[in-house]
């Protein structure tokens, strides 16, 4: 073998050496306890029922989704709820219920104010297609009745995949969300998932997944990732302009990390900081209002990977990027169309939506 030859052969087997050393998304999830590919509803079966309600979660609960998704904030009154949006003006009637306040937060209202609005009609309006009459008059719901939906049926028992949103607005939250946690017996008093449930704690602030790991240190913890200011550099600064006639979901898909440090910068906080993985932002086929920057592309996972964190993906609802994410090397995928996902993961549930949605009286 000439000297050539001898070197190339060394070389490809540190190559093939340095390979087998990056563990597997797989094996990164099973050592996290994390199914995989994991299926996360995103606040619930929110395409075939109004986000973040009870019918949302029951019949992402009932298809057998691994993950409810839901976006944790508090009432003035101090009780945790999930609602995505810091206002009420999109996905409920607060204009007609409480007009002087619209635009107020969330944190400016009790939840017995709250629990008044209807958090059900909006979506009728939205998506006549999908809408049903006992969607009218759904409530925003608390913590607490969340888990009541997860705890409820010993044969589907989900998970939460819990995110802190807006953390700045709730000082004190991520405390408190482990409090509740202990006293609904999802944390052992030794901080550790209790057995039989399933948490994942996600948020997209710094501060925060340090809080949440600093009175969570034994709860799998996920960083989610974008481009923009609080978070990954850009490599333009550019801001979107609506004037330009280009839509935000194209925008978005320009936008792309200053560099691989930008990038890698987060994954090693995220590391440093007790997350097990990172929830990457991706850039959708059909564009739309949740398509956004394409931060799963293969070299990210791969680095990702290498770093011992797997990488779950939000927000995905059509099988050509589902195959497309899957194919660049995610472990798991946010979506509102856990039916869709589950098919495409060859776990179809064993009911359509229509018959869940009609058997629990929606
Ligand atoms: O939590 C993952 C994903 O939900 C982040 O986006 O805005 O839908 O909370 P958002
Ligand atoms: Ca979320």
């Amino acid at each position: 073998m000439s000297l050539r030859w001898l070197t190339t052969a060394l070389l490809m087997t540190a190559a093939a050496v340095a390979q087998a050393q990056v563990p597997t998304g797989e094996a990164l999830a099973r050592a996290a306890g994390i199914p995989w590919p994991a299926v996360i509803a995103h606040r619930g079966a929110s395409y075939d029922a109004p986000e973040s309600t009870r019918a949302s979660y029951l019949l992402a609960r009932e298809l057998g989704a691994d993950y409810l998704e839901m976006d944790l904030q508090r009432t003035r009154d101090g009780q945790l709820i999930a609602l995505h949006d810091t206002n009420l003006g999109r996905t409920t009637d607060i204009a007609t219920k409480f007009p002087e306040q619209k635009d107020q937060p969330v944190n400016q209202f009790t939840l017995a104010q709250l629990k008044t609005l209807d958090a059900g009609s909006w979506y009728n309006k939205a998506y006549p297609d999908r809408a049903r009459p006992a969607y009218a008059g759904l409530k925003i719901l608390t913590l607490d009745e969340i888990i009541d939906l997860a705890d409820q049926d010993p044969a589907r028992r989900p998970g939460l995949y819990i995110e802190t949103k807006a953390p700045l607005l709730f000082p004190g939250i991520e405390k408190e969300l482990t409090a509740k946690l202990i006293q609904r017996g999802w944390l052992t008093a030794a901080g550790e998932v209790a057995p039989g449930h399933r948490l994942v704690l996600q948020t997209f602030e710094k501060g925060s997944l340090t809080l949440l790991n600093q009175f969570m240190p034994k709860v799998p913890k996920v960083l989610l990732l974008w481009i923009g200011e609080g978070s990954i550099d850009p490599a333009s600064p550019a801001a979107y302009n609506p004037a330009s006639g280009e839509t935000k979901a194209a925008y978005y898909a320009r936008q792309q990390p200053r560099d691989h440090a930008a990038f890698e910068q987060w994954l090693d906080f995220a590391k440093a900081n007790g997350a097990v993985g990172t929830g990457p932002s991706a850039a959708l086929t059909q564009g739309g209002d949740q398509s956004y920057m394409d931060l799963v592309q293969p070299w990210m996972n791969q680095l990702t990977h290498a770093k011992g964190m797997l990488v779950h993906v939000y927000t995905v609802d059509d099988p050509v990027d589902y195959q497309k994410v899957m194919a660049a090397g995610v472990d798991g995928i946010f979506t509102n169309r856990s039916s869709e996902l589950l098919k495409f993961y060859h776990r179809p549930a064993s009911r359509s939506v229509p018959e869940i949605l009609q058997a629990n009286g929606y």
